[in-house]
């Protein structure tokens, strides 16, 4: 089901996080995501708080999600102190027509993952672009694994299809460091991912792949705003 709608607002991943604000109700327990649309989410949220008195708790993904929810004082709490979650709102990469998902351009998939299936719905909002007939195509794969043995990790994520596994780095030149103290690979395709579920099981396999940025069967909603300042919501 697909139905359009039009929000007052400049900018496509604005518009999809006004949109997803608007799904809030008062004394829900929130998931909150990691990036730059869910950034305009916790804006346009902070304002429903002060302007209707909404209170919520939200469970961050990442501390940049958290530190920007203490400056908008959006109270938070662990996802153990709160481990069903009402909604969850987050971004993406990429998305398909099967809702499938490609997550962790922030770095932020591991925590991003577990706490899309602690949450009872998910509602993914995206700027345009980011929908795709096949995963893989315009993104490369974040696949998040230890430090410990990480060349090999990569040797072994190669096999699997992957033409270029890459480091993520900085800016420095240092690999980045994920919250959780690990590295990412970037996972490049030659002509996008052909079996999604399958890649994920056989990554999954791999010793020392702590999680893959492949997000099946985590999303029920799509968000996507439009450079018109319209938003599509997609239902699954
Ligand atoms: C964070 O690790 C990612 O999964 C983001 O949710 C994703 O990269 C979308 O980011 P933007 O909203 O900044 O495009």
């Amino acid at each position: 089901m697909i139905t359009a709608q039009m929000v007052d607002s400049p900018s496509p991943k604005q518009a999809a996080g006004i949109a997803a604000a608007e799904h809030v109700k008062t004394g829900m327990i929130l998931g909150l995501g990691t990036g730059s649309t869910v950034a305009f989410f916790l804006d346009a949220l902070a304002e429903r708080m002060a302007k209707e008195g909404i209170e919520v708790i939200g469970v961050p993904t990442s501390v940049d999600t958290a530190d920007k929810c203490k400056e908008l004082g959006i109270s938070l709490a662990t996802l153990e102190e709160q481990p069903v979650l009402d909604l969850v709102i987050d971004g993406a990469d990429e998305v398909d027509p099967e809702f499938r998902l490609v997550k962790g351009g922030g770095g932020a998939l591991l925590r991003e993952k577990i706490v899309a299936a602690a949450g009872t719905k998910v509602i993914i909002i995206i700027g345009s672009g980011k929908r795709v007939d096949r995963l893989g195509t315009t993104f490369l794969l974040p696949v998040e694994v230890l430090p410990f043995g990480y060349l090999s990790i990569r040797e072994n994520v190669a096999q699997l299809g992957c033409c270029k596994p890459y480091v993520r780095n900085t800016e420095a030149g240092e690999p980045f460091i994920t919250d959780n103290g690990n590295y990412i690979l970037d996972c490049q395709f030659e002509n996008g991912i052909a079996d999604a579920n399958q890649l994920h099981a056989d990554l999954s396999q791999i010793p020392g792949v702590v999680e893959v940025g492949l997000f099946i069967n985590l999303c029920h909603l799509v968000i996507e705003g439009a450079d018109d300042g319209k938003v599509v919501t997609l239902q699954r």
